[in-house]
């Protein structure tokens, strides 16, 4: 289970939703995702308790404010046993997000640009170029600021390794099976194409949270993971 690459997104609105979720999964999942709504209405609490049951915590707050303030709140995240963070690809908040955690085991994602914009959010925002190469630029910065990996599409993941080189995290959420509902993600991947594309972690919601049995529908997906993987050695 160690080495198991899925995260289960807890995209839930109450902390007795959450433990439900993590106690159906006890089995088979040790990484979870924490957002903002979970975050907001269970907060750290919620998170410690979570690590301290020895599980590992994405703490996915997509942090975006001046450079101090990005510090402090990171090195009080990294205080908590949070293994995952993330905050938005801009250089200056990359840096100070590295240096607020310090020595600690936390590890930094860059969120290069939100799926939900497109070219012409971003021409509304005053970015003249296409949203493709700010999204490479992105990336680029990411790597120069010393951040740990990014987050992506699984449709992206080769490009960014390339830009991002070995020794970097690559998370992607998108992730569905062939034939699972999709609902509102439009450009997805199976977990295996993902994997074998170069993904490390895969973020997973819906496809488990909402299964009749979530426990066996991770079982599912890492034997789909195994067979890609088995199926590109051969
Ligand atoms: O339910 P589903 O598997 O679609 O959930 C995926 C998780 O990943 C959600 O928490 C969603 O907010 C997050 N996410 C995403 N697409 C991105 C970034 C984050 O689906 N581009």
């Amino acid at each position: 289970m160690k080495t198991s690459p899925i995260i289960i997104a807890l995209d839930c609105d109450s902390a007795a939703e959450a433990k439900a979720i993590v106690k159906a999964t006890v089995d088979t999942v040790s990484y979870y995702k924490v957002g903002l709504e979970l975050y907001a209405v269970a907060g750290p609490k919620f998170v410690t308790d979570l690590v301290a049951k020895g599980k590992k915590v994405f703490l996915d707050l997509k942090l975006h404010d001046i450079g101090e303030t990005v510090k402090r709140a990171t090195a009080q995240i990294a205080t908590m046993g949070v293994s995952l963070l993330t905050v938005h690809a801009e250089p200056q908040v990359m840096r100070a997000a590295v240096a607020g955690k310090g020595k600690s085991k936390l590890k930094i994602l860059g969120v290069t640009v939100l799926t939900s914009l497109d070219q012409t959010d971003l021409h509304a925002m005053g970015y003249t170029q296409a949203l493709n190469a700010l999204f490479e630029l992105r990336v680029r910065n990411a790597a120069r600021a010393g951040v740990d990996g990014v987050v992506c599409s699984p449709l992206e993941v080769a490009k960014v390794r390339a830009l991002l080189g070995a020794g970097k995290l690559i998370v992607t959420p998108g992730v569905r099976s062939a034939g699972a509902a999709k609902g509102d993600q439009k450009r997805v991947a199976t977990p295996g194409d993902a994997i074998v594309a170069g993904s490390d972690l895969l973020v997973i919601g819906r496809q488990v949270t909402r299964a009749e049995d979530p426990n066996a529908e991770v079982k599912r997906i890492l034997s789909e993971i195994r067979a890609a993987k088995r199926r590109t050695t051969s």
